[in-house]
């Protein structure tokens, strides 16, 4: 037996293989369930007590050996596989083909421009929020009608617990943690419970801007909507301001500016009047800066907040507001240009 292990321990100390047929063949002949050295250790159950130290440790040795052998094999024909696929690095180049920006996005980056160089600074707060920052803080009463105005959703088991309505929340978030002077423009994505159609969606954008310092009066506000209009839509845009109400604005205001499809002549996007809304806004309520530890006799400010989408509608008339979160890359694709 010991004579029969030594010559397969020659065997396969000289093994070589030049395909990997040939290597699996040669697996197969000495490591696999009917190979050569499984015969062994079935024959190693006849071998006398008094041997079977020194043939099991030679078995083994064999065993080990040939599992080595075979693997480095293995290893050599793999490296060499490797080699040969090695791409070829003089080759050029494939064309990559360039993403485009989203509109939304190329907007909602427009608006903040805009608004920077009036020297207003980014501001964010969470999309999953509580009451107090949505509705309380705002100065919506407990039992306010205008709580209604807003479908929201709220987090099952947690009736505090609500997705924004609206990027209002983030002033108060920026209030109660800051003095005057505010001077903040704040994107982000808001949620109201709405079946969902060609002109209203569960989720959609806004861009909120917060004015709040000594002095700020309606005639800021005013200038302010003036210069981003322009800005946004040519010199020629003429703006209006028409009353309205928010709970968190007094007085307050919606704002349209003159049609910018027909220039204001009138035509199906405006309904023939020559104006479309574009924003809310007023001067920030007393109740609301001394709700969010701001001293309503020191300070005052202006408030406005507008949809990404609408403002969107009006520069590249998407009909259908599915589309901007669809992500189809043909409608993408037609922002190229604007990116
Ligand atoms: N939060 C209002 C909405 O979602 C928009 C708005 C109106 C924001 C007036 C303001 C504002 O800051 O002053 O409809």
């Amino acid at each position: 037996m010991l004579e029969k292990i030594q010559q397969l321990i020659n065997e396969v100390n000289a093994l070589k293989a030049t395909s990997a047929e040939e290597l699996e063949s040669l697996r197969l002949k000495y490591l696999s369930k009917k190979g050569a050295i499984n015969d062994l250790m079935a024959d190693f159950r006849n071998v006398p007590a008094e041997q079977k130290r020194e043939v099991g440790q030679k078995l083994n040795e064999l065993k080990t050996l040939a599992q080595d052998k075979i693997n480095s094999l293995k290893e050599a024909f793999e490296a060499q596989k490797a080699v040969a696929e090695k791409p070829d690095l003089t080759r050029t180049a494939y064309p990559v083909e360039l993403g485009t920006r989203h509109p939304l996005n190329i907007v909602k980056n427009e608006i903040i421009e805009i608004f920077s160089r009036l020297g207003f600074v980014l501001a964010d707060g969470p999309e999953v929020e509580d009451d107090w920052h949505v509705f309380s803080a705002m100065n919506f009463a407990e039992d306010h009608p205008a709580r209604d105005m807003q479908d929201t959703f709220f987090v099952e088991a947690h009736p505090d617990i609500i997705l924004r309505t609206h990027t209002s929340s983030v002033q108060s978030r920026v209030m109660e943690v800051t003095q005057p002077p505010i001077r903040i423009i704040c994107p982000g994505r808001v949620y109201r419970n709405e079946a969902i159609s060609y002109r209203a969606h569960c989720f959609f954008h806004q861009v909120e801007a917060l004015y709040v310092d000594r002095n700020v009066s309606f005639t800021d506000l005013k200038q302010v909507l003036l210069s981003f209009a322009q800005q946004m839509f040519g010199p020629d845009t003429k703006i209006r301001l028409r009353p309205s109400y928010f709970p968190f604005t007094e007085p307050s205001a919606e704002m349209d500016i003159s049609c910018n499809i027909c220039g204001g002549k009138g035509c199906a996007f405006c309904k023939g009047t020559g104006w479309v809304e574009i924003l809310g806004c007023g001067m920030v309520h007393p109740n609301v800066l001394e709700l969010n530890g701001i001293n309503s006799k020191e300070y005052t400010g202006f408030a406005l907040g507008m949809g990404i989408e609408r403002i969107t509608n009006l520069k590249y008339q998407v009909k259908d507001l599915r589309m901007f979160s669809e992500n189809d890359v043909r409608f993408l694709k037609e922002f190229e240009a604007a990116n």
